[in-house]
């Protein structure tokens, strides 16, 4: 039995889009206790009525002035992308040719996989990141890579093996039989192992054949718990592309709901060139969107339309999209989805945004009964963020900000250096005061 004190900081429910957080949305407590036992949060709450509970001589780690807050979670990003963040000057189609096949080339090799998936996991728990649905390569040594490290660390992480087999140098490509087959065998091998799960993983419309998308639908009704996770309609070639690839599909979305892909606990990244009609379907179907405002403005691929997708009704999380994103850190995929919300005039709240990043994508990835809040029973995965970690951030804390200023000043301007600290399971993973 231990416990964390400080400002506790959760969503209970959808705050809504207003100003004002809907009532009984956020849960906050200036004086705030969260008790853990065995890696669960056992009560959270006021410390005042907490502490009573406690008994005598419990470790408490005071975070004084700081916010305790869930853990936050990333639901789309590719681990073997780490290094190819910051790739000059292309646009999507070019870019995955020029830099990510070529890297991605590399993790045929077990060593490096192993380097590059330990150094991602220190980079997530540094930005407060503890779970992500993750990307790895077409080679199946690859999640054996990111799922080892995970598991030493019992992170619960989501991911799984890209299944391509056209389009992409022969070095990359599987056939739709090896795809499968490799795909079962990691599922045997890994899913619901710890805290890991298993996510089918066809990387986009024009990296598969049809034969390879069929087989993916077929996979998937063997597994129709199992999330799944793909592109859809991020760059306008991309899109014209797959209307010739497929000249009998409606539109990209179609494509994959013709191979019965479009369901709940699809994960589909970026979805910024639809119309309603697409909206509409994936509200029907259950299919979500993650929104990746980083990488959209950094590929130059366009503008999510957050408000259209929220009035139909689509469920939309945030992500970073490593490498094609450019931060890990959460703040500062929520300050470029500020930005871009404003450029059409549709602002995004704090609440929304801090929302979004942990229960909010905890219900896209159909998780929010293990992490997303510090309700008791969930997982106790958290970070610890300090509200003055920068000097920005210090002046502005000067003025004595409201809860939601606050919070507005974090997604501005804050970045790793205000994680004071990460616990994953109750563990203290990461720590700046010892790094
Ligand atoms: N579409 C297909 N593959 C990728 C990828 O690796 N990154 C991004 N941003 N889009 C993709
Ligand atoms: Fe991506």
């Amino acid at each position: 039995l231990h416990a964390l004190r400080g400002m506790t900081l959760h969503f209970n429910d959808d705050p809504g889009t207003g100003d004002e957080p809907r009532e009984g949305s956020v849960e906050f407590h200036q004086d705030g206790l969260v008790i853990i036992q065995e890696g669960r949060i056992l009560h959270s709450g006021s410390a005042q009525e907490l502490l009573e509970t406690l008994p005598e001589g419990t470790p408490i780690d005071h975070w004084a002035n700081q916010l305790i807050m869930p853990g936050f979670i990333d639901p789309h990003l590719h681990y073997s992308q780490l290094d190819i963040t910051a790739s000059y000057g292309r646009q999507l189609l070019d870019w995955l040719n020029t830099y990510t096949f070529p890297e991605e080339c590399r993790f045929s090799d077990r060593a490096y996989a192993d380097e590059i998936a330990n150094a991602f996991l220190e980079q997530l728990l540094a930005n407060g990141v503890t779970t992500a649905l993750a990307f790895c390569t077409t080679h199946p040594a690859s999640v054996d890579a990111l799922f080892s490290a995970a598991l030493e660390r019992n992170m619960r992480m989501l991911g799984g093996k890209v299944m391509m087999d056209r389009n992409a140098p022969e070095a990359l490509c599987d056939t739709p039989e090896t795809g499968i087959r490799d795909s079962r065998k990691l599922i045997e091998q890994w899913h619901e192992r710890g805290r890991l799960e298993y996510a089918i993983t066809p990387r986009f419309a024009p990296t598969s054949t049809p034969e390879q998308l069929t087989a993916t639908g077929q996979l998937l009704s063997d597994y129709p718990g199992m999330v799944l996770q793909t592109h859809l309609s991020e760059n306008l070639q991309e899109v014209d592309w797959v209307a010739s690839l497929f000249p009998e599909a409606r539109d990209y979305l179609d494509v994959y709901s013709h191979y019965q892909l479009v369901r709940p606990r699809a994960i589909f990244a970026h979805g910024i060139h639809i119309d309603d009609d697409v909206r509409q379907r994936l509200a029907d179907d259950g299919g979500a969107i993650a929104f990746c405002p980083s990488s959209n403005l950094f590929l130059g691929s366009g503008l999510f339309d957050w408000r259209s997708a929220r009035e139909q009704e689509v469920r939309v999380g945030i992500a970073s999209d490593i490498g094609a994103g450019t931060s890990f850190s959460p703040f500062q995929t929520l300050q470029d989805a500020y930005k871009v919300g404003q450029l059409s005039n549709q602002p995004l709240t704090p609440w929304q945004a801090f929302y979004a990043h942990t229960l909010g994508n905890a219900r896209v990835l159909d998780i929010d009964r293990h992490v997303g809040s510090l309700a008791a029973g969930m997982e106790a995965d958290i970070t610890v963020i300090n509200p003055r970690a920068t000097p920005m951030l210090a002046r502005k804390d000067r003025h004595d900000p409201t809860l939601m200023e606050q919070l507005f000043n974090l997604m501005i301007l804050g970045d790793e250096r205000c994680i004071s600290a990460t616990y994953v399971m109750g563990k203290k993973l990461h720590d700046t005061a010892n790094n």
